[in-house]
């Protein structure tokens, strides 16, 4: 059976440096590593027998993202899965939280991911088969006090996937979305910026900001089960791959919390809801 092409986003570090390991050491696969700066990757130099292609990518850069989709398919010929991996944080109250800084995020989580995505569905379309993996969030799922626009870039690509998927069924091309919470990465430190509150009426959410920068890299989520579980789901459970991905259990709690008290929610409203409706 022919090799399976991996094209990962944001491989310096956390989720996509464990996932580009795990893969370079399977020998059925071809694994595309790309990083804004590609001297992080030496740590793959270990693992490469020429089934290794790394790549310079920056997910807000076009032209970058066209020149690696080229460069994996003439290395590689084909892309099979698409991991859009790369994203940064955001820690601050709504009123506080700095525009640009915001903006910048949702460049890189939202659109560097739409991107990404539209640059590799028409070398999966032609291939007919395809699998994309678009990492969000527990964030996604539940809108925490001072995620307010994280939550923003997640909850968008939660829409879009959801959307994407069922367009995209026909060409037997699956999304999944990947919901971790807490995992030991770079992402609660380097990679979120904080804007602690000056506002006095935000006060009480000063210590929040600082106890989930002081909890980075003690998080409970291991990485490399996660990599573990996903692999598996794409590899092993192709057919069924869901369309979410709950990852640890602060995830799938607050995940089943949410939407049983939802389920309530909306049924308590049903008839006042449906009664909006011209009478048929
Ligand atoms: N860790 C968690 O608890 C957690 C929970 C839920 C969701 N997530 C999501 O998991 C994904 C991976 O994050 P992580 O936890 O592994 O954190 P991480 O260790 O900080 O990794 C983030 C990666 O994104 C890359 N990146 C940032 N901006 C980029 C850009 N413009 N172009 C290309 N790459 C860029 C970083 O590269 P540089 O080295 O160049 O900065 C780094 O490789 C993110 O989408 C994050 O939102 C994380």
């Amino acid at each position: 059976m022919a090799n399976k092409t991996w094209l990962i986003t944001g491989t310096s570090t956390g989720f996509g440096r464990t996932l580009a390991t795990f893969l370079a050491k399977q020998s059925n696969i071809n694994l595309v590593a790309t990083a804004r700066n590609t001297k992080k990757l030496a740590y793959l130099n270990e693992f490469d027998h020429g089934q290794i292609q790394k790549l310079t990518l920056d997910v807000t850069n076009q032209q970058e993202i066209k020149s690696v989709v080229t460069q994996a398919q003439a290395k590689f010929g084909t892309i099979d899965v698409l991991v859009n991996n790369a994203g940064l944080g955001y820690f601050g109250t709504f009123e506080e939280s700095n525009r640009d800084t915001v903006k910048y995020m949702f460049d890189v989580n939202v659109w560097g991911l739409v991107d990404m995505t539209r640059s590799v569905l028409p070398v999966m379309r032609q291939q007919k088969s395809g699998i994309i993996i678009n990492f969000s969030s527990l964030a996604g799922l539940y809108s925490f006090p001072t995620l307010s626009f994280y939550s923003g870039t997640k909850y968008a690509i939660e829409g879009i996937s959801e959307a994407l998927s069922k367009e995209v069924t026909d060409c037997n091309i699956k999304v999944m979305l990947v919901e971790p919470s807490g995992f030991r990465t770079d992402w609660a430190g380097r990679s979120s910026d904080k804007a602690l509150p000056k506002i006095a009426d935000y006060q009480q959410f000063k210590q929040t900001i600082i106890d989930n920068a002081e909890s980075a890299h003690h998080e409970p989520g291991d990485p490399e089960k996660a990599v573990q579980i996903i692999f598996d789901q794409v590899v092993n459970h192709t057919a069924e791959l869901p369309l979410r991905l709950p990852l640890g259990k602060l995830s799938t709690d607050t995940a089943i919390d949410k939407y049983t008290k939802s389920l309530a929610h909306f049924k308590k409203l049903h008839d006042l809801s449906a009664s909006a409706d011209q009478p048929e």
